[in-house]
């Protein structure tokens, strides 16, 4: 039989679930088709999936799905192939894993949440899973708010006790949204009840495999780890990412335009003359900076945005909004084809904003 790219290994990207903690961005839109630095945050996840030699990418997806399909297709143009599967509603991780076990077959297999974002080598880790006979490896991660995920406890080196949100502290080490399984989690999941928030969690499916007698090995995150849940969270992530960014200029920058720092600024995007340009900053394509505009660093601006006058820091703004307004904005999203105006020229200490789809501010 053909096999595609490496032996064996498969890939599972979950990107269910309902992003309730992202409204109103996710009313409308894919929590997983945000855009962090220009890229959408699920292809973090596929990327590194294909960089680990994955060939055959299995894309879990909810009810809210927009946008998925047309920008990833069958795979092809990632030079991969790609199997959809559909979970319409959101009963957690190891239930999307479960629903993907006709892909998986009885090959080992990584599991990488769309929301999560780190960097850290996969590639490696695969090989190493591959040599092993682990049941799963696991991430891990030291966090200030254990609460808000699943935590191990490591006695002599092992993992003895999994446990999701932990009311009371047993560690700090979390685990991150990547996990390795073979398939061996099939039945472990199978003996899962929902948890008290009616999901099937893959922490508990992994302690069934540990009380089973299975081998759970696992690996501390060296680089930065993000979940994304919540929108400071994907201000952060931005932050991270922008931390290495590449600076290019495809676009045009006019003369009297002050561009310092590293910016990347996409093909048919104009920066006026006086505007100034702080990096890290990344700008798509077709967008335009205006006159006495200001982006400071850890700003994305994606494609077709117009910016006149405003000084913005720290923020996302999405494809086609319009930002023309005398303010400060800072940590903010502001969301796809969104207006801010104003006819004000007072200049106050910065507004914050998550601003949804197709919104209209006046100040
Ligand atoms: C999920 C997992 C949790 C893990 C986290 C990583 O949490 O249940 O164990 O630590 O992802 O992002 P959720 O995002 O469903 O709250």
């Amino acid at each position: 039989m053909l096999r595609l790219g490496r032996l064996g290994l498969k890939g599972l990207l979950l990107a269910g679930g309902h992003g309730t903690r992202l409204r109103p961005l996710t009313y409308t839109g894919n929590k997983h088709m945000l855009p962090i630095a220009n890229k959408p945050m699920l292809m973090y996840g596929f990327d590194q999936l294909r960089a680990a030699g994955i060939r055959e990418i299995g894309v879990v997806l909810g009810p809210l799905h927009e946008g998925i399909r047309e920008s990833m297709g069958d795979g092809s143009k990632f030079g991969v192939s790609i199997r959809y599967i559909s979970q319409p509603d959101p009963l957690g991780i190891a239930h999307g894993v479960l629903i993907s076990e006709d892909f998986v077959g009885e090959d080992p297999f990584i599991v990488h949440l769309g929301d999560n974002l780190l960097k850290e080598s996969i590639p490696s880790l695969a090989k190493d899973f591959e040599k092993s006979k682990a049941d799963a490896t696991v991430l891990l991660s030291r966090v200030r708010d254990p609460s808000r995920f699943g935590v191990v406890q490591i006695n002599h080196g092992k993992i003895v006790k999994l446990v999701e949100k932990p009311k009371e502290y047993i560690s700090d080490l979390a685990l991150a949204g990547v996990y390795f399984f073979r398939s061996t989690i099939f039945d472990a999941i199978r003996r899962l009840k929902p948890s008290w928030r009616n999901e099937l969690e893959i922490t508990e499916a992994i302690q069934n495999l540990l009380d089973a007698g299975g081998t759970i090995t696992f690996h501390e995150i060296t680089g930065w780890w993000k979940d994304t849940g919540r929108p400071e969270d994907i201000l952060e992530a931005n932050q991270l990412v922008l931390s290495d960014l590449k600076p290019s200029t495809r676009g045009k920058v006019e003369e009297g335009a002050s561009v310092a720092g590293s910016v990347a600024i996409g093909e048919g995007s104009v920066v006026r003359k006086g505007a100034t340009l702080r990096g890290p900053v990344v700008v798509g394509e077709d967008s335009e900076i205006g006159l006495n505009a200001y982006i400071g660093p850890y700003t994305s601006v994606g494609s077709r945005v117009r910016i006149t006058r405003a000084e913005i820091e720290n923020s996302i703004v999405l494809d086609g909004a319009v930002i023309d307004c005398h303010e400060r904005i800072v940590d903010s999203i502001i969301g796809k084809d969104s207006k801010i105006v104003s006819n004000g020229n007072h200049k106050p200490s910065g507004r914050r904003f998550v601003v949804g789809e197709s919104t209209f501010v006046s100040l």
